[in-house]
C-alpha cells in the first residue's frame, strides 16, 4: 500500500478560556493517501474545521495542541512558521466556506492568483498571469481573460468560489482541504461548484479532505468518510461501510436526517437534542443523551474506536448489535 500523504496521530486540540479548556478535537487518528478523497462530516461544532486548521497550522497561538500531524513523513507541528509558509499554499492548500475571507477586495482576481503562484515559484508576472487565466478557464469562469482583470466584488458567489478553487490549485498542491466549500451558495450553484471541485481533484490528482455537514454531497465524491461527533471520530470507513453498513447510532441518525438518496423527501428527521458541552463533557459516551440504543455501560465508559473490518471502525459499545441497513436508509 502507498505511504500516507497525511498521517494524524493522537491529535488533541484545546482552546483555553476563562471557563476552562474547550476540547475541540480529542484523540484524532486518521490518514489520507496520495490522490485519495476523504470526507469529514458531522454536526456543527464537532471539530471538523479545527482539525483542518490544525493541519494548516492556522490555529491561534494560545491553542493547546498535542499529537503528530505528519505530512510526507514530516511532523508539521515541529516546523517553524517559516518552513510552514513554504508548505501552505504550495503542498497543502485550503478552500474556505466564505471566499470573501480569503480573497482580498482591493486586488483583481488575476493579481491574487499571480501572487499565489509567485510566492512559491520563480516565474515572470506575464507567465503567472497566463497561468491564472488558464486556471480560471479550468474552473469554469467564463471569459477568463476579461474576468481575471476584475475584482472579487464583480464576481457572483459561485464565481468567487471558483476563483478560490483556481487559487488553491495554482501550485498543484498534493493535498487540498475544502472546508464546507459550498454552504454559502444556493443549491443549484452548490452542485456546480462541487462538480468543479470534483473535476479539478481528478484532473490534478491531488488528495482532498472535504469537510461538509451535508452527507448527500459526499455520496458521489469521496473514497472514504469520517464522521465526527463532539470532538471525536465516531465512525470511519469506505463510503459503502458508512452508507450501507454503518455500525454507529450517530452516523445512522445523521443519515436519517438527510433526505433519503432514493426515497421521498419526507424522510427528513433532524436528530433530536444537542451535542454536549466541550468545556465540561459528560462522562461516558458523548452521544448517550440522544442515542436510542444507549445502555447502562454507555453512561460509565467512553467507547473506544473499534475496528470492524479493514478501514471500517466505529466508536460504540454496541457495534455488534446493528440490524442491516436497507439501501441508503437506516435502522
Ligand atoms: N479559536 C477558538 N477558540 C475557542 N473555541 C473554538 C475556536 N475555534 C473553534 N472553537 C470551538 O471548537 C469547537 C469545534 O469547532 P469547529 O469549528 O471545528 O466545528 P465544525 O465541526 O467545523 O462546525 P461547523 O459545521 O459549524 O463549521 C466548537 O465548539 C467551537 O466553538
Ligand atoms: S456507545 Fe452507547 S450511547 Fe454511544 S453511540 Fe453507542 S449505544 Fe449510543
Ligand atoms: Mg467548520
Amino acid at each position: 500500500m502507498t505511504a500516507p500523504l497525511l498521517k494524524v496521530e493522537g491529535l488533541h486540540v484545546g482552546f483555553p478560556s476563562k471557563a476552562g479548556v474547550v476540547q475541540a478535537v480529542t484523540d484524532a487518528n486518521f490518514e489520507i493517501r496520495p490522490g485519495e478523497v476523504l470526507s469529514v462530516v458531522g454536526e456543527s461544532g464537532s471539530g471538523k474545521s479545527v482539525t483542518a486548521l490544525a493541519v494548516m497550522r492556522l490555529h491561534p497561538k494560545s491553542t493547546q495542541i498535542t499529537g503528530t500531524i505528519e505530512f510526507e513523513g514530516k511532523n508539521l507541528l515541529d516546523l517553524s512558521e517559516e518552513e510552514m509558509r513554504h508548505i501552505r499554499g504550495r503542498d497543502i492548500s485550503m478552500i474556505f466556506q466564505d471566499p470573501m475571507t480569503a480573497l482580498n477586495p482591493v486586488f483583481t482576481v488575476g493579481d491574487q492568483i499571480v501572487e499565489a503562484i509567485r510566492t512559491h515559484r520563480d516565474i515572470t508576472k506575464e507567465k503567472a498571469w497566463a497561468r491564472a487565466v488558464e486556471l480560471l478557464d479550468m474552473v469554469g469562469v467564463p471569459e477568463p481573460k476579461r474576468r481575471a482583470a476584475q475584482y472579487p466584488h464583480e464576481y457572483s458567489g459561485g464565481m468567487r468560489q471558483r476563483a478560490m478553487i483556481a487559487m488553491a490549485i495554482s501550485n498543484d498542491p498534493k493535498l487540498l482541504i475544502a472546508d464546507e466549500p459550498t454552504t454559502a451558495l444556493d443549491v443549484t450553484v452548490q452542485a456546480q461548484v462541487m462538480e468543479v471541485l470534483h473535476d479539478v481533484q481528478e484532473a490534478t490528482g491531488s488528495a482532498m479532505m472535504l469537510i461538509t455537514h451535508d452527507l448527500g454531497l459526499v455520496a458521489g465524491s469521496a473514497d472514504r468518510m469520517q464522521v465526527m461527533y463532539a470532538s471525536r471520530l465516531f465512525e470511519t470507513g469506505d463510503l459503502d461501510d458508512i452508507f450501507y453498513d454503518s455500525r454507529n447510532p450517530y452516523t445512522r441518525a445523521l443519515l436519517n436526517s438527510i433526505p433519503s438518496l432514493e426515497g421521498p423527501k419526507s424522510a427528513l428527521e433532524p436528530i433530536p437534542g444537542n451535542p454536549p458541552s466541550l468545556l465540561r463533557p459528560p462522562s461516558g459516551c458523548p452521544f448517550r443523551p440522544r442515542c436510542s440504543m444507549a445502555i447502562d455501560e454507555c453512561k460509565e465508559k467512553t467507547p473506544e474506536l473499534l475496528t470492524i473490518e479493514g478501514a471500517h471502525a466505529s466508536r460504540c459499545h454496541r457495534v455488534g448489535d446493528f440490524e442491516p441497513m436497507s439501501a441508503g436508509a437506516t435502522s
